[in-house]
């Protein structure tokens, strides 16, 4: 900084004191100056500092907004389009330069006292609107949402509208709804998996019974023969007494009637579980006639031990009938869905499930209880709900419980979640009685 010019005082003889005095102060003067002036390079350095903090600011939420694909229109308090986003522009065909600054109305296609009211009333629901297109006369309808833009004191200062085209929502919802259809499909595939294991574990024991007794019966013929052979050549009496005895033809003879009632039996048990599986028609169309729900579910429950190889059956209250109208096929996968259910809260432990059944007047009730921890009190209402699950991934689907609400309340009954006041949940079935 340069130096001023010497006063005239400083020059003046004789006055020392004063001189001296003048040039304290000048240096004074000047050490401020130089003071505001390295304070103004720092106020400017951090100036800069901010504007490219700011600049950045922006550029991060200008590409933010020009990324999402859902279309964002800003207004000021006079309805007057302060910024829309590059999927507006995309839709509308328009120039942003165009735009700023242009009043709402002007860019909308549809009856516009009614978005005007809409937007007097604050958020609310989608509208539908179209919008003005600069080539084709109007965009297809977009879902539209409006919300308050606020200013720094958290007063009103316009409307924020953002939304999405219809068509694409549609598309969505499209592909949305195959995919759920195909996880019910899972669902029922697992199902019918499980089914078919406790099947198989179920025909598995009459078939190597059947099997068993035919490898002996077999060798038995071999022994037949050969006694037989020897009798139709003529042997003399005391050979064919020692033949008798050495291919023991009398405990043979004695054994047959065990070897083939046990055949037959094993027979049987095939053909009644073939039978059984028959009456379980699973198809969507068939009549709701006269069902034994007694026997439904202790069928329904034999099968889901046997899937699951458990040593011994859960608790059963039922009586030996208990008719209901439905379709057997159904409502066996709603028990086997509730029991599935109570196993899996007491860790595969039989004897903390129970099974009870029982008619209340126009009503048939069937309780699948067990004495786990019981369902949260803040998820009583949602079990019921497609996907909900507590269980870990791969293990619980959570549409056991929705497809098995969705069939009860075909059938005009209810499917209840309570917890019982010992603990444990119960799973409450009721159908029309037939
Ligand atoms: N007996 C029960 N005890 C405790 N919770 C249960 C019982 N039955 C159902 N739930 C709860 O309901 C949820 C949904 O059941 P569900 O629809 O069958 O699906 P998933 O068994 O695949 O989880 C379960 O994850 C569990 O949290
Ligand atoms: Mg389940």
């Amino acid at each position: 900084m340069a130096r001023p010019p010497p006063s005239l005082s400083e020059t003046a003889i004789g006055d020392s004191d004063i001189a001296h005095a003048q040039e304290t102060a000048w240096i004074e003067v000047i050490r401020k100056m130089e003071e505001v002036y390295s304070d103004l390079i720092q106020y400017e350095i951090e100036l800069e500092e901010k504007n490219t903090a700011l600049e950045e600011a922006q550029r991060f939420i200008t590409s933010v907004l020009s990324s999402v694909s859902d279309i964002l229109v800003v207004c000021d308090s006079k309805g007057r389009i302060q910024q829309v986003n590059l999927a507006f522009l995309h839709l509308t065909d328009m120039a942003e330069t165009d735009l700023i600054g242009m009043p709402l109305d002007r860019v909308l296609a549809d009856d516009v006292t009614h978005l005007g009211h809409w937007l007097e009333a604050g958020q609310g629901d989608d509208r539908e609107i179209r919008f003005v297109h600069s080539g084709q006369g109007t965009t297809e309808p977009v879902a539209l949402t409006a919300a308050t833009l606020l200013d720094h004191r958290g007063l009103p200062a316009g409307t924020v509208l953002t939304g999405r085209p219809v068509g694409e929502l549609r598309r969505a919802y499209e592909a949305l709804k195959q995919a759920q259809a195909q996880l019910v499909q899972q669902e029922k595939m697992a199902s019918l998996g499980r089914l078919i294991a406790g099947v198989a574990h179920e025909l598995n024991n009459p078939i190597s019974f059947i099997v068993g007794n035919v490898h002996v019966l077999t060798k038995y013929r071999e022994r037949l023969e050969a006694y037989l052979g020897a009798i139709h050549q003529g042997v003399t009496e005391p050979e064919r007494e020692l033949l008798r005895r050495t291919l023991r033809i009398d405990q043979l003879m004695g054994d047959l009637p065990a070897l083939i009632a046990g055949t037959q039996e094993g027979a049987q048990r095939v053909a009644d579980i073939v039978k059984s599986l028959k009456r379980l028609s699973f198809s969507q169309g068939a009549a709701a006639e006269a069902v034994n729900v007694a026997e439904i579910a202790e069928n329904a429950v034999h099968w889901v031990i046997k899937g699951r190889n458990l040593p011994d059956l859960p608790r059963l209250d039922l009586p030996a009938v208990l008719l209901a109208k439905g379709q057997a096929g159904q409502l066996h996968q709603v028990v086997v869905n509730l029991v599935e259910n109570a196993l899996d809260a007491v860790d595969g432990r039989t004897q903390g499930v129970s099974l009870s059944g029982r008619r209340d007047g126009e009503l048939v009730v069937l309780d699948v209880c067990d004495d786990g921890p019981g369902i949260a009190p803040e998820n009583l209402g949602k079990v019921f709900e497609p996907f909900f699950t507590t269980k870990p991934v791969g293990q619980g689907t959570g549409l056991g419980l929705w497809i098995s609400y969705g069939i009860v309340r075909d059938h005009g009954g209810e499917l209840l979640a309570l917890n019982r006041p010992q603990g444990g949940a119960c799973l409450r079935l009721s159908l029309p009685v037939a």
